[in-house]
């Protein structure tokens, strides 16, 4: 749907004040960034993970008694969808060395890496492989390359900054130090990134970073990586077996604690069966489908927390599950893109965010937490600059028309083609109208503990990718996900394949922990959920209002 004469009208006004700012951005002058003591302050009174009354102690596992996001602890005080007791662990579906649980960057990557250490591998996963965030990633993947003019030591110091310094340094450590080898990596298998006519990458800005070092494919990075990464796994049918429609609802450990296995559903034929493994990794991604207060969500369709559930039950403590990332720019009209994911690099090529009166009120770079803070400010009742849309809520405009008056007519079909093409199809051209947007939810930043080995709690268990927690302490930057994917990904491969070498026998399987949990839930006095939840029910009136009409912190009319 393009544009009603209401919001054309509006955006008269973004048009007024663009020249200026134009003006303005080319002579290298910048909107001032948000000062340190005032961020705390704006994320203290419009974060939604400040809202009072939004998260609750866990009662259950590990964790009992950590205050972390409710939609989280909803997910992980479940019982388990199996009976433990009726499933027979002595007959043996599948048997491997690595059993790698999710189809998206991490799984994938793990899967190559394991293979390529010599183990045979099962990737299990619940829809199609490659199903998953990173597919859906636009933006980029940072890695500190250009050696003339950055380093992984500004890199760590933007990823630890932006997090608020509470990062697990090892784990950043490895993030950034693997960085520019991943990018080589990625080129070697045939990933076409974005380039100069001389060959030399391109590289730009992201929200919170001192160097250009995002790394992109046009606007469609994380599709390209997914791309490269499935086709390679696809070259190794003797040695990588893919499952699709096959999630995993439970781990299986054995009599020494360690772990041996999962119990998968096959989602067409509605059975378990047990697949037999001598290392596992954890690769589920994330949980944008749990709609966290009621936001709308940039997530693939299965980004359900499922790795999150099972590993937990099975003794894996959670870390900065209570933080939760919503990114800046989502889209807000029209209604069938709400919650949409516009890429953080329009703002890196130069869009401002302007109010309703077409005046700019926050940098556009900040980092994620602070931006969508300014956002859902400028919209709230305190500020009212937010522009209404026809459905009822607010949003502010996304300038995307000033880049190309910054950088030449084009620049936006070449860079942002996905975007284009996908406005253009609601009869809304991007290159002369902007956009308007709303913060949406989009990342997990805290999830399952694991050392930078990837190695969790329980051993032969690792994890990888949006499920581990630590890497981006309290926010995550933009471009750091793809690369969390593809460094830990490998490690993780890696690592569980030099562990299957040293199993000889599994020992007895068990599902102990299952039952030991699921007496936990019952003493705690916990209503009967069960989990993992495996696919949003949108059937469920209560999910369906969330998706269909999102709750905009304090901005709903
Ligand atoms: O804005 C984006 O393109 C998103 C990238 C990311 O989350 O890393």
């Amino acid at each position: 749907m393009p544009y009603t004469p209401e919001l054309q009208n509006l955006i008269k006004k973004v048009e007024e004040t663009r020249p200026a700012r134009v003006e303005k951005k080319k002579r290298g002058e910048e909107f001032p960034g948000i000062p340190v003591a005032e961020r705390q302050e704006i994320l203290r009174k419009f974060h939604p993970d400040f809202i009072e009354g939004t998260q609750r102690k866990i009662k259950v596992g590990p964790n009992k008694g950590y205050k972390i996001t409710a939609e989280y602890v909803d997910i992980l005080e479940t019982k388990s969808r199996i009976d433990p007791d009726k499933i027979d662990l002595n007959t043996i579906a599948m048997e491997t060395d690595v059993l790698v649980i999710g189809g998206g960057g991490a799984g994938n990557s793990a899967a190559l890496l394991a293979r390529e250490n010599g183990a045979k591998v099962i990737i299990a996963t619940k829809l199609r492989n490659g199903d998953a965030n990173t597919m859906m990633a636009e933006g980029g993947i940072q890695g500190a390359d250009k050696i003339w003019k950055d380093s992984p030591y500004n890199h760590y110091l933007d990823v630890m900054g932006g997090g608020h310094f509470v990062n697990d340094p090892e784990l950043v450590y490895t993030l950034v130090t693997e960085a520019p080898k991943v990018l080589k990596w990625l080129e070697s298998l045939g990933m076409i990134f974005s380039k100069y006519p001389d060959g030399k990458m391109k590289t730009m800005h992201g929200g919170g970073t001192s160097r250009k070092r995002m790394h992109y494919a046009g606007d469609i990075t994380g599709a390209e990586i997914m791309r490269t990464i499935r086709d390679e796994v696809n070259n190794y049918p003797g040695d990588i077996t893919v499952l699709e429609f096959a999630p995993a609802v439970d781990l299986i450990l054995n009599d020494k604690g360690e772990c041996a296995g999962a119990v998968l559903y096959n989602m067409e034929t509605e059975e378990y069966f047990v697949v037999k493994a001598k290392s596992v990794v954890i690769a589920t991604g994330g949980t944008g489908r749990l709609h966290i207060q009621s936001f709308m969500t940039t997530n693939h369709y299965g980004a359900t927390g499922d790795g999150l559930v099972i590993a937990y039950r099975a003794g894996v403590p959670v870390n900065f599950l209570h933080t939760v990332q919503y990114h800046p720019t989502g889209a807000v009209f029209p209604e069938q893109a709400e919650g949409l994911l516009i890429t953080e690099k329009v703002r890196g090529a130069g869009a401002n965010i302007v109010n309703i009166h077409g005046e700019q009120f926050v940098f556009e770079r900040e980092p994620r937490d602070v931006e969508a803070s300014a956002i859902i400010r400028e919209c709230s009742a305190e500020r009212g600059n937010g522009v209404p849309t026809p459905t009822g809520k607010f949003g502010v405009w996304l300038d995307s028309p000033m880049i190309d008056s910054l950088s030449g007519e084009g620049t936006v079909r070449k860079e942002f083609p996905g975007k284009y093409i996908l406005f253009k199809r609601y009869g809304i051209d991007i290159t002369k109208e902007p956009m308007l947007i709303y913060p949406t939810l989009h990342y997990q930043n805290g999830g399952l503990e694991a050392n930078s080995k990837c190695e969790t709690k329980v051993p032969g268990l690792y994890v990888a990718g949006e499920v581990l927690g630590g890497v981006h302490g309290e926010n995550r930057l933009m471009g750091n996900s793809l690369l969390d994917v593809t460094v830990f990904g490998r490690i993780a491969g890696v690592n569980a394949a030099e562990h299957a070498k040293g199993v000889s026998g599994t020992g007895k399987l068990s599902l102990d922990h299952v039952k030991k949990f699921n007496k936990e839930i019952k003493q705690a006095q916990i209503k009967d959920k069960i989990g993992p939840m495996l696919l949003p029910d949108y059937s469920n009136p209560e999910v369906r209002k969330r998706q269909l009409t999102t709750q905009y912190v304090g901005t709903i009319r």
